[in-house]
């Protein structure tokens, strides 16, 4: 085609020249014997003016439809700063239908008020709005710093399978069952984890892969079934080599795709802490808000809340100061109140600070002694409002840290465009499953134990931390990895503590522990979820708005309709029939 420049392209320096561009209609705007017509296409935006010797050739032109245009560049009379092209419009001499378009059944603009589900439904529409079209390219140009990052540091890119086996452990697997094999199957990858660990005791040294996971989980606004990890693995590195080398990374991401500099080291916070500032692995630390504890004060309380609280070996009450939070209004504070119960408290304290006292239904159970203690201890001032719970350390801490987030979201406290990193470390390497009554792996079960807590492995586990990882970005978890064990004595203990048998190991890993046998690497890794990270950084609502075409909330694909029912003759040849 003849097209001579972009829709981005032309400003005051073109002026006088004979230019062909093409587009689709954005926007067609009648004056009189004139039409102005706003030319669309992935770059940008360009005024054509057409006059009336050629309005007759455009008067069935619509919105959408495709046009080729050819003119001459002109000086605007009222330039439109908001347009990279703003200050100049094209005179056609000649506009080309290259196509035309039916009427859409959304609006095709930044701003949309269509449903999200017409939107997935139009997807090839939708993401004609630019909004759309930039975020995807921001997604691209992330991917490919990585990428670039990546290979010049060494790391090879290796595929894995998709199709593998089934283990068990982690989230819910898909399955796909074999044709060949009548009543077998194979599991979606979650991730390529046991691969990788085998191309490090393979001797690759440096892997990565930009690779697809697949897990069978219920929808959220960060969580797709289908996924994208940039998965990648090193031998020989300690910990905090290794984090270096993915912050020098993240920091060139901030740099090429916003233009950011980002301050180096990142922040590096242990998951204790985290819970107990925060209430959250994850802290958003754009704002404020800490939480504080008060567990000391309350040691000799009344209150049955805060005397069932203290009778666990854990109980603990925690508070948060909300500065002139007293005027929030009753319902306003219900509303927290139902937060810290969908987020596992059993209730919430409410109380204000008004005229130099506390106020609210809890406090005639507080002595004066408790009451002065608080107020100091809180440094309250007149108007704040204080939020407690009391639990065990995980519950009181999540609960009260959803409430955190609600206010930030309420009050607006964190920008989007604040994008603050942070590093959670040191997590437990067990995690205690109250219904089975057995420990569990926090994170997978070949995360390394520190090395200063491997004595206490068999005698005490819950006291064990992992040489694991979270990379944090405003309240997401963005990527998570740990160093691997590489000790076979030290897998063996770690599958005893989790409870699987000699058989068992055999059956779901044997394939995996036997490779560590043949002198396998100190290693360790991460993986990226490289859809949350763009979410992030394109300051999305949803990581929806960065997958070209994501399945909606329901786990549908509106657009194909996927998953439909299939014929029995597809069922037959796999050997299987619907219940
Ligand atoms: P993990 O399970 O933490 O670790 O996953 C790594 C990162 O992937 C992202 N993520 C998701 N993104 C979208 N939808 C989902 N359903 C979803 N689940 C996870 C998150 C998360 O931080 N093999 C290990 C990594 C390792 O140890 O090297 C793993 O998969 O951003
Ligand atoms: P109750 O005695 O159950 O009526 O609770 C009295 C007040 O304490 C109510 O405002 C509850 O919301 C609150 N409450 C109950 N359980 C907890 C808890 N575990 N932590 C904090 N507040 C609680």
């Amino acid at each position: 085609m003849n097209r001579t420049h972009t829709n981005n392209e032309l400003n005051k320096t073109h002026i006088g020249k004979q230019v062909t561009l093409i587009g689709w209609v954005a926007k067609r705007r009648n004056f009189g014997s004139m039409v102005f017509i706003d030319l669309r296409d992935r770059n940008g935006i360009t005024q054509v003016v057409i006059d009336e010797t050629l309005t007759e050739s455009v008067k069935e032109v619509r919105n959408e439809y495709l046009l080729e245009v050819s003119g001459e560049v002109l000086q605007r009379k009222d330039a439109n700063t908001k347009l990279a092209t703003g200050d100049i419009e094209v005179k056609a001499s000649k506009v080309t239908i290259i196509n035309t378009a039916e009427l859409t059944p959304m609006i095709i603009a930044d701003e949309t008020d269509a449903l999200e589900d017409t939107r997935l439904k139009y997807r090839y529409l939708d993401l004609r709005r630019p909004v759309m079209q930039k975020r995807l390219i921001q997604r691209a140009k992330i991917v490919q710093t990585m990428r670039n990052c990546l290979d010049d540091a060494g790391f090879i890119d290796i595929e894995t399978p998709l199709l593998t086996k089934s283990t068990p452990e982690g989230s819910r697997e898909y399955l796909v069952p074999s044709r060949v094999h009548a009543g077998q199957f194979y599991a979606l990858a979650q991730s390529p984890q046991i691969f990788k660990q085998m191309l490090m005791v393979a001797g690759f040294e440096r892997y990565y892969q930009i690779a697809r996971c697949f897990r069978d989980e219920d929808l959220r606004a960060d969580r797709q079934l289908d996924f994208t990890q940039v998965d990648i693995e090193a031998s020989f590195l300690t910990e905090e080599e290794f984090r270096a080398e993915m912050e020098v990374m993240v920091s060139k991401v901030m740099q090429n795709v916003l233009g950011l500099k980002l301050e180096l080291p990142i922040l590096t916070m242990r998951y204790a802490d985290a819970m107990n500032d925060y209430g959250s692995d994850k802290p958003d630390l754009r704002f404020g808000l800490k939480l504080q504890d008060v567990t000391k004060l309350f040691a000799s309380s009344t209150f049955a809340v805060f005397q069932n609280a203290l009778s666990f070996k854990d109980g603990v009450i925690k508070a948060l100061v909300l500065e002139s939070g007293s005027q929030l209004t009753r319902k306003e504070t219900d509303e927290l109140t139902e937060v810290a119960k969908k987020n596992g408290a059993k209730g919430l304290v409410v109380l204000k600070f008004q005229n130099n006292q506390l106020e609210g239904s809890v406090v005639k159970f507080m002595t004066e002694q408790e009451k002065m203690a608080l107020c100091e201890v809180l440094g309250l001032k007149d108007g704040d409002l204080i939020l407690m719970t009391a639990d065990k350390f995980e519950k009181a801490c999540n609960a009260l840290g959803a409430v955190r987030l609600a206010l930030r979201d309420k009050l607006n406290l964190a920008k989007k465009d604040d994008f603050k990193y942070l590093w959670v470390v040191d997590f437990p390497l067990f995690e205690h499953d109250e219904l089975e009554n057995r420990y569990v792996a926090k994170h997978h079960p070949f995360t390394r134990p520190k090395d200063e807590d491997l004595h206490l492995l068999k005698t005490d586990p819950a006291a064990v931390h992992a040489c694991a990882y979270d990379l944090v970005l405003n309240g997401f978890e963005v990527a998570g990895g740990s160093m691997r064990i590489y000790n076979q004595e030290v897998q063996k203990t770690m599958f005893e503590i989790i409870g699987f048998t000699k058989v068992q190991v055999e059956s779901r890993f044997g394939f995996f522990v036997d490779a560590f046998q043949y002198g396998t690497p100190p290693h360790g890794g991460i993986a990226f979820g490289l859809d949350r990270f763009a979410m992030v950084l394109t300051q999305s609502d949803s990581i929806r708005d960065v997958i070209a075409f994501p399945k909606n909330a329901s786990a549908r694909c509106p657009f194909t309709d996927a998953p439909t029912p299939v014929e029995t003759k597809q069922l037959d040849e796999l050997h299987l029939k619907i219940k």
